[in-house]
């Protein structure tokens, strides 16, 4: 039996997570929903957090457009506090045992229980069957193999990814069934307490990469004018109170939102400060906090984009690490489906 060796010591759940490298730069709303809850696990659990790369080209996409944002995502995540030391943080590509086991899961998931992962489902159904690879249609035993190879935990998610966390457990089930106990199953996490971040000129609307107007986001790695000039222009309401009711005045409360989420302050201590103040204030104020939370960000993102070698080092560190961990799982995973194993020529 080799998978104790990649099992954690029982003291520390091990928690995995990762965002696609689809945008030039990470915004408010991945910061507040994701990469800040990871930086925090760190000190509680043993935390992977890699860039799924792999994943970024199932879809439409462009080879320098790619690694730009690979490199800046990863410099965005250091400067955000994933901590390369403490955590095992990597580039997906950089550990071929990810597409290895996404292989072998391929070979234990039916055609039919894949066709009706509803992301495939949608995005394929808005692109065409022609312009639909194979990779999109793997995308979730891909996801399975990233979590699966570090026997995770917990995989703390979006809603939108609860299928592929479902369809993950399920292949786990049936492997450990079929072939004995290799996996652990894992648990998914949904971050439904975090703070949802909308975006600035449609607060109905989430706060995304794809979004429609560039001024209803801010990214992390915009000038400070710019980040103040959309919190100065996001859309409110035609009444005057600063109070929190997402119903009847999303702009407003999204404002207080974020202000509450970047200066640790409550909705209703903020309701407090600007009572009987106007929007205006609000807006100002917001826009200096936020400018002096992102400025430091900025900077490090910067530093670290500046020494491409120190960059380069982190990461081989990282998937060294990774690999540490993959390779045994995916030793298990090969010996127990009857491949032989591959002595020294
Ligand atoms: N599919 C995830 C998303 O779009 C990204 C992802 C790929 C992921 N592999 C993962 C998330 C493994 C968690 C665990 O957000």
């Amino acid at each position: 039996m080799t998978i104790t060796e990649s099992q954690q010591p029982a003291d520390r759940q091990r928690i995995l997570s990762g965002a696609k490298p689809t945008a030039d730069s990470l915004h408010l709303g991945n910061y507040i929903g994701a990469v800040r809850n990871w930086a925090e696990m760190q000190s509680s659990y043993d935390a992977v957090i890699f860039i799924p790369d792999l994943h970024a080209v199932t879809v439409d996409f462009d080879p320098t457009t790619l690694a730009r944002r690979t490199r800046t995502v990863a410099a965005q995540y250091i400067a955000a506090g994933i901590d390369p030391e403490e955590s095992t943080f990597f580039v997906q590509s950089h550990v071929p045992e990810h597409a290895q086991l996404a292989w072998a899961l391929n070979c234990i998931t039916g055609f039919g229980e894949a066709s009706r992962m509803t992301q495939f489902k949608d995005k394929s159904a808005k692109q065409g069957t022609d312009s639909t690879t194979l990779g999109l249609f793997a995308y979730p035993t891909l996801m399975a193999a990233d979590i699966l190879l570090y026997q995770a935990d917990l995989v703390p998610v979006g809603e939108d990814q609860r299928q592929h966390l479902e369809l993950t457990r399920n292949l786990a089930q049936r492997f450990n069934t079929r072939f004995g106990e290799t996996f652990t199953v894992p648990e998914a996490t949904i971050l439904r307490d975090t703070a949802k971040i909308y975006d600035l000129q449609n607060p109905t609307a989430k706060m995304s990469k794809t979004g429609e107007s560039v001024n209803g986001t801010i990214q992390l790695l915009d000038d400070p004018g710019v980040t103040a000039k959309r919190i100065k222009s996001a859309v409110t309401d035609d009444d005057t109170e600063i109070r929190f009711d997402e119903q009847n005045k999303p702009g407003i409360s999204n404002l207080l939102t974020i202000y509450s989420v970047i200066s640790g302050k409550t909705i209703a201590e903020l309701e407090a400060d600007y009572a009987g103040r106007m929007y205006g204030h609000l807006k100002v104020d917001l826009a200096d906090v936020l400018v002096e939370f992102v400025t430091p960000l900025r900077n490090r993102t910067n530093e670290l984009l500046a020494d491409p070698a120190e960059l380069d080092r982190l990461l081989a560190q990282g998937a060294a690490k990774a690999r540490g961990i993959a390779a045994t799982t995916l030793g298990t995973v090969y010996d127990r489906m009857g491949f032989l194993p591959r002595k020294q020529a």
